[in-house]
């Protein structure tokens, strides 16, 4: 368990990949516990949001699944066949012990996805876009997955917001008629540090 918080600033302080994989790979097995530690509430405000235009009949895929915390709530809620997918292999093994997934996807989100374009009704992006982590380009290959007229909830860390660009690429996105924005509420991220985020809503068009 990392209860001084030390693993938190070292995975949003990575200045390559391979530092912030090399840090995932090592929390992996102490992540769930810590998070509950810290006060973890993005997947709760996310999954309730992904709820109101999701049902679990639908198609969905959680990308930056990490150990499968989202999985695992929504499949609580009924969600069955859900596919995830993450770039740490230690967290996606995690993931898999949890039998939450029916398919686990090793990739890279700021690389085009080997994916099949438009097949998913919706994805589900919580805690990945944020400090150290993945780019705001990161929200084409999001897109270019879903079906027209398919949701993607994710998070944006506040403060990452602005500082990473990530609120200039999604209105262009709008802009360039790729999403329609239906929700963006700011909610508790890290309710033991007073830390927040927005909690996004997009209809792909
Ligand atoms: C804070 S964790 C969130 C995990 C999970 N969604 C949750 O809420 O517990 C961020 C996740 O993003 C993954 N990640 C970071 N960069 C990535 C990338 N370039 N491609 C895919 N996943 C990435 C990490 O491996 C990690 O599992």
């Amino acid at each position: 368990m990392n209860t001084d918080r030390e693993i938190l600033k070292r995975v949003y302080t990575a200045k390559t990949k391979e530092e912030l994989m090399d840090a995932y790979n090592e929390w992996a097995k102490d992540y769930d516990t810590d998070l509950s530690e810290f006060g973890y509430e993005a997947p709760l405000e996310s999954v309730s949001k992904f709820l109101k235009y999701v049902s679990p009949d639908q198609n969905v895929i959680d990308a930056g699944c990490g150990t499968g915390l989202v999985g695992s709530m929504l499949k609580e809620h009924g969600f069955r066949g859900i596919h995830g997918l993450d770039y740490s292999v230690e967290m996606l093994q995690v993931a898999e012990g949890k039998s939450v997934y029916e398919k686990l996807y090793h990739a890279d989100l700021t690389l085009p996805l080997e994916i099949e374009a438009d097949i998913y009704d919706a994805l589900i992006c919580v805690g990945t876009f944020t400090y150290g982590h993945v780019s705001a380009d990161a929200f084409d290959s999001l897109v270019k997955i879903v079906k027209p007229g398919g949701h993607i909830v994710f998070t944006v860390r506040e403060g990452a917001y602005d500082d990473m660009n990530y609120r200039k690429k999604m209105v262009q996105m709008e802009h360039d008629s790729l999403w329609e924005l239906k929700e963006l509420t700011d909610a508790v991220y890290f309710s033991g540090e007073e830390i927040t985020c927005k909690v996004c809503v997009y209809k792909v068009l």
